[in-house]
């Protein structure tokens, strides 16, 4: 029997969540099915043991990607986007990008319609996961990426074009640039007060509610004085503003509150390797994260179990941080570790932390019983290989 759902909403900051919330799911192409049919097991039954029955969720599937271009003919349905609107809270699998046409890209989209400006990875690695370097249990970070200025606000010109050349022209001409080369391509970086300001005071906040104990501004200053200086400069100015009585800088030390520090981005990429555990919470521009979170997670096992978070105000879609992996789709082989950690994200965001707690339980019992999926099971000795509906198994039989 279908059961009536109720919509999360967010009010003055907060969200409010019914005990049966509505939550819009795109299952995503290629291996998708497999992982999502498993994944949405696990999260049933992990709010389930994690709210007696009390709570559940109401999935409703929405389309976007190859199925949705099967059934209307639409890569991305206006009403998918409508949906995930209405209802602020979504996940999704992965999504096959059609190489060439004028295709939407579902993230853009989203971004931009519900201006989900964080782009949120926590990087852990989990006890038996197989990681190159020798101690990865040092590396916790929760990494937030400004996710709609920088250089993907996609201004560019390309070489040798009519506007590259005027845009030459008018920097030398009227703003005194000395040097460009004649032909020369040339993107242009905005990043904007407003923009720095509100993804660090996300950072920070998440630093106070989880009891982190700092939040590293990641910056490439040092060139960059105007954009990623002022990224620096603009983050700590929020901190002693907002955010006066919770924060403290390196040099205060003060027990008990936030600190807030900075990092050149070059010197960052040695600090996780060599100091992983002085970092805790990251707050970086959009650029500097991308590589920086793919970095972090290849440190403790790859990118099979990061999980990722699009955030804004009062709207989040979580999401797989692989691809679609077509040559195993329909096969039940792949890890469902990505989404399934963006889940353990949704609960933590809408307040349903227990049911999060739950997985990440079912997940290490899971490993430590090596019941794991191909990928990890080649490399870690003794370990089983099952399929992922079975991987889904060993974590709700884990689950606590
Ligand atoms: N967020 C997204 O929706 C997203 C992200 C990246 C790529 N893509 C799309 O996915 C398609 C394939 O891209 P790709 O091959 O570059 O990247 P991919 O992530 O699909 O695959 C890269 C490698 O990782 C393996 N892999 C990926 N997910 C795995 C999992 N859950 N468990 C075990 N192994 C896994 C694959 O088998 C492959 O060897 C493309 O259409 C691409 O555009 C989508």
């Amino acid at each position: 029997m279908a059961v009536a759902g109720g919509k999360i909403d967010y009010q003055g900051g907060r969200w409010s969540v019914p005990d049966r919330p509505i939550i819009p799911f795109i299952e995503g192409d290629g291996t998708g099915p497999d992982i999502w049919r498993a994944s949405q097991r696990v999260f049933d039954a992990a709010v389930a043991k994690a709210f007696a029955g009390s709570r559940a969720i109401v999935w409703k599937e929405v389309l976007a990607g190859e199925k949705a271009f099967k059934a209307t003919g639409n890569w991305l349905p206006d009403e998918t986007l409508a949906v995930i609107r209405e209802h602020r809270v979504a996940i999704k699998g992965p999504l096959t990008t059609p190489v060439g046409g004028g295709m939407r890209s579902l993230n853009v989209a989203l971004r931009q319609i519900l201006d989900l400006y964080a782009c949120i990875r926590p990087v852990r690695w989990f006890a038996g996961v197989p990681a190159p370097v020798r101690e990865p249990q040092k590396l916790d970070v929760v990494i937030f990426r400004e996710n709609i200025e920088d250089v993907y606000a996609g201004i560019e010109f390309e070489a040798g074009s009519d506007k590259a050349d005027k845009l030459r022209d008018f920097l030398i001409d009227q703003l005194g640039v000395k040097t460009l080369r004649q032909g020369s391509a040339i993107g242009v970086k905005p990043m904007s007060k407003f923009g720095s300001q509100r993804l660090v005071a996300k950072a920070i906040q998440y630093a106070i509610d989880h009891h982190r104990p700092s939040v590293t501004l990641v910056h490439k200053g040092n060139i960059q004085k105007f954009t990623e200086g002022a990224f620096r400069d603009w983050g700590y100015q929020l901190a002693k503003e907002s955010f006066a009585g919770d924060t403290v800088t390196e040099a205060e030390g003060v027990k008990g509150k936030v600190v807030i520090k900075d990092r050149i981005a070059d010197a960052m990429f040695q600090q996780v390797l060599l100091r992983p555990d002085e970092y805790s919470v990251i707050a970086t521009s959009n650029l500097n994260g991308d590589y920086l979170s793919d970095a972090c997670a290849a440190q403790v096992g790859g990118l099979g179990m990061a999980p990722g978070a699009n955030v804004g105000d009062g709207y989040a879609v979580f999401e797989a941080t692989h691809g679609t992996a077509p040559k195993y789709a329909g096969q039940d082989k792949v890890n469902p570790g990505s989404v399934i950690l963006s889940g353990v994200m949704m609960f933590e965001e809408i307040g349903w932390g227990a049911a999060g707690k739950a997985i990440v339980a079912g997940i290490e019992g899971a490993l430590a019983a090596k019941k794991v999926t191909y990928d990890l099971a080649r490399q870690m000795p003794g370990a089983t290989e099952v399929p992922t509906s079975t991987f889904a198994d060993a974590i709700i039989a884990h689950l606590k």
